[in-house]
């Protein structure tokens, strides 16, 4: 079975972005994969989160986990400093990460110039602590969206460059997949882009979020003054809406609102009814097993437990060889 290895940065509440386009996924692979997925604390500490806010963070991200069907005992599931030895396997790679190549990384870019007082040293070496998460396990398969490829590609490069280096063949080259043909991008409520945290609670609906929080933010989302001849293209914010429905509602619902839009007789006002109550009945178990889930702190503590144990087994065995190849060997 080809290992899969996954991390989400430990943002607290997950939107229905992080469940369509990854964590339903994820369930579906626990069976045809030896699966890892874990929550990226220490990736987190990038951005300096308060002691209080990275706990609660990291554990709404585990209930999460664990009441969208992740299944302890089928996939490892753990929090990533609960593995320290990814930060002894972090210390060998940056030996062989190159400055030049850091800098050119996208992510790191974009984020030198969203932020450029915090342009630490941690944000740089974050795409080795990435390769090291995957490489620690010999994952050869990780579920990631484009925004992500490069970090891959660059996982490939540093455990090819350690192979060479040491006239091994030690490390698998991983690569991101898929698991659906179809990437599902969801789309944000305020009118543009992709469902994420940084448009702001008003144009994410959570998993946790209340029938009446979810009416309300539908509700408000961007729309338009309404088309004014037959057929015409939407624009953005409608489309967004339309993509929406057509992965939470049927596809004859779909095809009423689009032929009502194509007719310009369209009224927003049922169309985002529509659609709320369509989220709704979709995120309706998830959002009970949330609930569940929070009320038994042994069931979560249990799981993470068992993930901590399984993971460090299979990082403990990485670091042995790892040491061995390097010739760090124990002189007493
Ligand atoms: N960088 C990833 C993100 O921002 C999170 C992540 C950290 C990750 N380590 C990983 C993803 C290892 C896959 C594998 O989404």
């Amino acid at each position: 079975m080809e290992t899969v290895v996954s991390g989400i940065r430990s943002t607290g509440k997950l939107h229905l972005g992080n469940y369509y386009g990854a964590l339903s996924n994820f369930v579906k692979m626990q069976d045809s994969y030896n699966c890892f997925f874990f929550i990226a604390d220490w990736h987190s500490l990038t951005t300096h989160p308060t002691p209080e806010n990275l706990q609660s963070t990291v554990k709404q991200v585990v209930i999460e986990y664990l009441a969208a069907g992740i299944d302890p005992e089928k996939s490892c599931i753990y929090v990533q400093s609960d593995v320290p030895e990814v930060s002894e396997l972090y210390l060998y790679m940056n030996m062989n990460a190159y400055l030049g190549e850091l800098e050119r990384a996208a992510a790191f870019k974009d984020k030198v110039r969203a932020n450029p007082d915090n342009v630490n040293a941690g944000l740089l070496t974050y795409p080795v602590l990435m390769a090291c998460d995957i490489l620690l396990h010999h994952a050869t398969k990780v579920p990631v969206g484009k925004d992500q490829e490069q970090h891959i590609e660059m996982t490939r490069t540093f455990g090819n460059r350690f192979n060479r280096l040491y006239s091994v063949d030690y490390f698998k080259e991983p690569f991101a997949f898929s698991s659906s043909e179809k990437l599902v991008k969801i789309p944000s409520l305020d009118g543009s882009g992709k469902m994420g945290k940084s448009n702001g609670d008003a144009a994410c609906v959570y998993l946790s979020d209340s029938e009446e929080v979810i009416r309300k933010k539908v509700m408000r989302a961007k729309t338009d003054s309404g088309p004014e001849t037959p057929n015409q293209e939407k624009p953005e914010a409608i489309e967004n809406l339309f993509d929406l429905m057509r992965i939470v509602s049927t596809a004859d619902t779909v095809d009423h609102f689009d032929s009502l839009y194509n007719k310009c007789e369209i009224r927003y006002g049922d169309f985002k009814k529509q659609l709320a109550e369509d989220i709704i009945i979709a995120t309706k178990d998830i959002r009970e097993r949330i609930k569940e889930v929070s009320a038994d702190e042994e069931y979560v503590q249990k799981a993470l437990k068992l993930g901590a144990e399984k993971a460090r087994e299979s990082a403990q065995k990485t670091i042995r060889e790892v040491r061995e190849i390097i010739g760090l060997k124990r002189l007493y």
